[in-house]
């Protein structure tokens, strides 16, 4: 045999290696995250897409530094090499045109701080950063508290004697 298909052979053998060592119950209960119920191995059909929720509200930030929540529906925008739909809006030019809120110094800065004519590579890809939100119920609960939350607790308590 010509030493052409040792490679392929290797990863069969390895392959067949790898199976053999299913050491888990394929009827286990699965853990109830996203997809409720069923076993490891089970596909359920995927649950439905949530609507982007479009209400153009500005929504709190959780912390000053947060990127905001995208209040607006970005469905079908483009955003490639080829061009950027968000700037079109939110560029310096373009946020005058639209009345969106421009981008800030931070986008047109580099790694040095150093502020750059045009929007910085680093935050070229909007959607790296900004999200929209689903109208649907959050999956798991959140205890996070803010800034101002903390702070006021810690006011209550230095006021206890
Ligand atoms: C057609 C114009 C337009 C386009 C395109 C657009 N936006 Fe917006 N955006 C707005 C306007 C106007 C607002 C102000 C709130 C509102 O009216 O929804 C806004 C608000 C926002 C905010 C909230 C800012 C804040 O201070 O809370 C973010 C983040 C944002 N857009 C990100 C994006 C991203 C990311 C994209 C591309 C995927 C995008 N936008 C595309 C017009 C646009
Ligand atoms: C690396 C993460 C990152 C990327 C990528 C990014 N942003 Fe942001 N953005 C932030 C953060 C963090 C803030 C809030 C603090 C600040 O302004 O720097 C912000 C703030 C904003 C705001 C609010 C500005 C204001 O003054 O209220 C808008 C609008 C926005 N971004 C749009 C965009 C658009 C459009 C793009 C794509 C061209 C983009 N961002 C790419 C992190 C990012």
């Amino acid at each position: 045999m010509s030493l052409r298909y040792l490679p392929l052979l290797l990863v069969c053998a390895f392959g067949m290696a790898v199976a053999s060592e299913l050491n888990y119950p394929l009827d286990a209960p699965a853990p109830d995250g996203r997809r409720p119920g069923g076993t490891l191995t089970q596909e359920f059909p995927a649950p439905a897409l949530g609507n982007e929720e479009n209400k153009d509200i500005k929504r709190e930030r959780n912390y000053p530094e947060q990127p905001p929540t995208i209040p607006h529906s970005i469905r079908g925008y483009q955003v490639d090499a080829n061009g950027n739909k968000c700037l079109s809006c939110h560029s310096r030019a373009g946020s005058a045109r639209s009345q969106a809120p421009m981008i800030s110094i931070t986008h047109y800065m580099d790694r040095d701080g150093q502020a750059l004519a045009a929007v910085s590579p680093r935050r070229y890809f909007c959607t790296q950063c900004h999200v929209t939100q689903q109208e649907v119920k959050p999956l798991v609960g959140n205890t996070f508290r803010n800034i101002d939350q903390l702070l006021s607790d810690e006011a209550t308590d230095a006021a206890k004697p």
